[in-house]
């Protein structure tokens, strides 16, 4: 696989809705921390979105990635089916280029401190503040609010929890996970002042426009591509096979303007079908949406162009998937080589809130 299908990212960074000037630090003296679900397979928006940034970041800084299974528990799901989708996560995130030479990788639970320290930040963090948290409203008015688990409620500060202990200076997420950055900030920053300095107050790196953030449903491009959506047909899974991912993009709603000049172009709003497949483009291959738009005529051509720029980036990931997944084990030994990496950083942290909050040193 080459080693960036995409556009160089470094310049592209937002942090904090202000454009940043991100220059490679061959130092790597700022840390990076962000964490994935174990959950269903990723889709192409995922990776767009946030994978391929991680994969980027960890040349650049001191990264830390986990596979965030504790947050797996906020809602119901089968035990044997959650550590087997957390191995499938982390080999998937090592077929996507993340390295044990690169970066930190590990799973988020075999290091105990993201929990210890989440009761710690749960004592700082309010009800209000939670309760004003979009997705856990999201979330918990699909079933009801009687029934929804507290960690669901409590589910932002494990998150909290997980960026503190590395220290991290930047935490690439995705936009839905700024309420849950800025919470973050507001939790580091009361601890501090509290009881002194303990923690860096991190700031959120959220691709811009055309960083591949806004990867739409193929079948419903007003919105965003993402696991929940009503249809599998507007979502394309990394797991998909290639003829099928052919196939979905083939049939992405455009609209019925007649072919002809002026037919493919960049509009959002008019056209959110076309635009999409021409963010899709962009995105793998770089460039403008709209300057790609003034190659095309047809529908078709745009789709079988992007198909195929979509299968250039899977085919090979999908091997490599495969390949590593014949071998479990040594994902397994990657995962505790971060885990013990991760915890030696985590414990000092650890140590340090201990102290602050003022418990009984053993
Ligand atoms: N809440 C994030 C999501 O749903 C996942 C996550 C958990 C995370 N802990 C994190 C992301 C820490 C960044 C940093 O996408």
């Amino acid at each position: 696989m080459p080693e960036r299908p995409y556009p160089a990212l470094g310049t592209l960074l937002v942090v904090n809705g202000q454009h940043h000037d991100d220059q490679p630090n061959a130092a790597k003296t700022k840390a990076v921390l962000s964490g994935i679900q174990p959950t269903g397979a990723v889709h192409l928006g995922n990776y767009l979105g946030a994978l391929r940034w991680w994969v980027d970041f960890q040349d650049r800084y001191n990264a830390f990635y986990c596979v965030v299974d504790l947050h797996a528990l906020t809602v119901p799901g089968d035990p044997a089916e959650l550590s087997r989708a957390t191995l499938t996560m982390a080999t998937l995130l090592m077929a996507a280029g993340l390295g044990p030479e690169r970066c930190t990788l590990f799973v988020q639970s075999h290091v105990h401190e993201h929990a210890e320290l989440a009761w710690l930040l749960e004592c700082t963090a309010s009800m209000g503040e939670l309760s004003r948290m979009t997705q856990f409203k999201d979330k918990s008015s699909k079933e009801s609010e009687e029934s929804a688990r507290v960690g669901l409620f409590a589910y932002p500060v494990l998150m909290a929890a997980d960026i503190l202990l590395y220290q991290a200076d930047l935490v690439p997420v995705g936009d839905d996970q700024r309420q849950h950055l800025e919470l973050t900030r507001d939790l580091a920053q009361r601890w501090n002042a509290r009881y002194g300095e303990t923690f860096t107050v991190p700031e959120a790196a959220i691709p811009p426009a055309g960083g591949g953030a806004r990867i739409m449903d193929l079948q419903d491009p007003v919105h965003k591509m993402s696991k929940s959506s009503a249809s599998d047909a507007g979502l394309i899974s990394l797991f998909d096979d290639p003829k099928v991912i052919e196939r979905k993009i083939k049939r992405a709603v455009t609209d019925l303007d007649p072919p002809g000049p002026g037919a493919v172009r960049w509009g959002p709003q008019a056209k959110p079908g076309v635009s999409n497949l021409l963010e899709l483009l962009a995105t793998l291959r770089g460039g403008k949406p709209d300057d790609i738009a003034a190659g095309y005529e047809s529908y078709g051509k745009l789709k079988s162009d992007a198909a195929e720029a979509v299968l250039e980036l899977v085919v090979p990931l999908q091997e490599r998937y495969r390949e590593l997944a014949r071998d479990p084990g040594a994902v397994r030994s990657v995962l505790a080589v971060g885990a013990s990496r991760a915890g030696e950083v985590a414990a000092r942290t650890m140590d340090a809130a201990r102290s602050a909050i003022g418990l009984l040193p053993r």
